[in-house]
């Protein structure tokens, strides 16, 4: 099982990344191959709607998109992880949600076929400092049509509320057994439709 466990909060060693590590061990120790990819190491441009991917499939801009596409059509299992900036997701995860673009338009406005027939996933770890209820609606509604555009199949995620403080996740009383567990989960269903 191929996974790509990507790492949208600009703080390393915050409390996404800590939640992240968590769900990367459990899919290990199931025998997961994980790369954990890190978006704030990559200089990923924001889209400028050039229009060229509508017609080539191809997303014009030569920056460090270009050797992430093949990683993201290539894998199982996508996991996407970022805190709430703003009721969204954060600059860097939205940059690269956005370049998305040039597969959104393979799928829908090229019709080409997905590159497997395997049934890929996907699954959103987000959490936030606040408690509102809608807290992670605008940025799951986001991941979603993220996943659809690669043609993954939102599989659900993990949401953590009142967490601010660089390390709080390691305070929440279950936030780390939850992805550990959901990295074991993940590395064991074979095929969850
Ligand atoms: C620019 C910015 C915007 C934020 N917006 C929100 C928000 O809308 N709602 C919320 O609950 N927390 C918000 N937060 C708090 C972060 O989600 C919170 O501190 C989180 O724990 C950061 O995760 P990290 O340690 O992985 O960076 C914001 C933080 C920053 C820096």
């Amino acid at each position: 099982m191929k996974v790509l466990a990507i790492l949208g909060s600009p703080r390393r060693q915050g409390n996404t990344e800590t939640l992240l590590d968590s769900l990367i061990e459990g899919a290990r120790e199931q025998g997961g191959e994980v790369e954990k990819l890190v978006l704030c190491d990559y200089n990923i441009s924001p889209c400028i709607e050039c229009g060229s991917c509508s017609t080539t499939g191809e997303c014009a801009i030569a920056d460090d998109m270009q050797d992430l596409y093949p990683k993201l059509l290539m894998v199982d299992v996508i996991v996407i992880a970022s805190p709430i900036f703003f009721y969204s997701v954060t600059a860097i995860t939205k940059a690269f949600i956005d370049r998305s673009q040039a597969l959104w338009a393979r799928k829908y406005l090229l019709h080409q076929k997905p590159l497997t027939e395997k049934i890929r996933r996907g699954y959103f770890l987000s959490l936030g400092a606040t408690k509102g209820k809608q807290l992670f609606e605008g940025a799951t509604l986001t991941i979603k049509y993220f996943f659809d555009a690669i043609d993954a199949k939102y599989r659900g995620g993990l949401f953590f509320r009142g967490i601010e403080d660089k390390g709080d996740i390691k305070h929440h009383p279950s936030a780390l057994r939850e992805a550990l567990e959901l990295g074991r989960k993940i590395c064991q269903t074979i095929d969850d439709r």
